[in-house]
């Protein structure tokens, strides 16, 4: 049975995070694959996005069956050397600022690399990419934990008056705690079940990515005593990836109006 869609890529200039997934359908199908595969294809008069027939998107794509295991593997790489290096000794005089470090360091990087997905997918017109968008989301969310059950255990060694204590004093770690609890919701929604049930909520949900983004990178940014370049080099990938989000294309048309209307005025 065939249900393409049709989606005019205009309206996505409106929205901040177009998803190929703008109705995630409540298909009774089991197999159904948020994950679309999707063609783009351009008009002379309009540029569109077509979505494949249902029963299209279950075919596996090449590509996507070598770069998904890649990518998979590839994120496990920096928790492995971390563990080969704690497991010889190599961490360092202090162990637990060099896991916390590489661990909060990944979380960051990773953090990015998700919200990176959807302005290359824009700029390549690969629509692919959003299919690697919730591994890395929840890789983000891997080393976070990571980076907090650290800080529990090895630094404080559960030592809850003394957490609690650090979370209202310490500024860095008030943010960084609110970053991760937001992190948990979109961890725990980011399956397909919780897409169907959630709907369109689902999305609204995930805008919170770019509260979280922010909170990580003022996190770095307050910690930091002295040196401001790596965190500052963060907020300046952040910020790029925030503005690509602008619907600069509405802008420009109605910065066009304005000066067409004081023009002929
Ligand atoms: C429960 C939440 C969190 C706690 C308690 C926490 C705690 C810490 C602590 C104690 C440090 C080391 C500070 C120092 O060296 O003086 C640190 C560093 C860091 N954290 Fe967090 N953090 C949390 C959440 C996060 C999250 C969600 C991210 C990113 C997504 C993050 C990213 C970082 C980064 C990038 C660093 C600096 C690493 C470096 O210096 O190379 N943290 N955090």
């Amino acid at each position: 049975m065939s249900r393409g869609r049709v989606v005019d890529l205009d309206t996505e200039s409106d929205d901040p995070d177009f998803d190929p997934d703008p109705d995630p359908d409540p298909d009774p199908d089991p197999d159904f694959d948020f994950d679309f595969d999707w063609n783009t294809r351009k008009s002379a008069s309009q540029r569109m996005i077509i979505a494949p027939a249902i029963s299209g998107t279950r075919r596996p794509d090449t590509a996507l069956r070598w770069v998904k295991p890649l990518l998979f593997a590839a994120c496990l790489v920096p928790f492995a050397l971390l563990v080969w290096r704690v497991l010889t000794g190599a961490v360092g005089p202090n162990p637990v600022e060099a896991i916390t470090h590489d661990t909060g360091d990944w979380a960051l990087r990773l953090l990015l690399a998700t919200l990176a997905v959807t302005p290359l997918r824009r700029l390549t017109g690969q629509a692919w990419l959003v299919r690697l968008r919730r591994m890395l989301g929840l890789y983000a969310f891997f080393y976070a934990a990571l980076h907090f059950t650290t800080y529990l255990w090895l630094d404080q060694f559960f030592d809850w008056p003394a957490i609690a204590a650090d979370i209202v004093k310490r500024p860095y770690i008030t943010v960084g705690v609110a970053a991760l609890v937001l992190m948990l919701p979109l961890a725990v929604t980011s399956t397909k079940g919780w897409i169907r049930r959630l709907g369109p909520r689902w999305k609204q949900l995930h805008r919170l990515v770019y509260a979280i983004g922010v909170l990580a990178v003022l996190h770095y940014l307050w910690l930091v005593k002295a040196d401001l370049l790596e965190p500052g080099i963060y907020a300046a990938i952040l910020a790029l990836l925030l503005a690509a989000r602008l619907p600069w294309r509405a802008w420009r048309a109605w910065w066009g109006r304005v000066r067409a209307a004081s023009d002929t005025a």
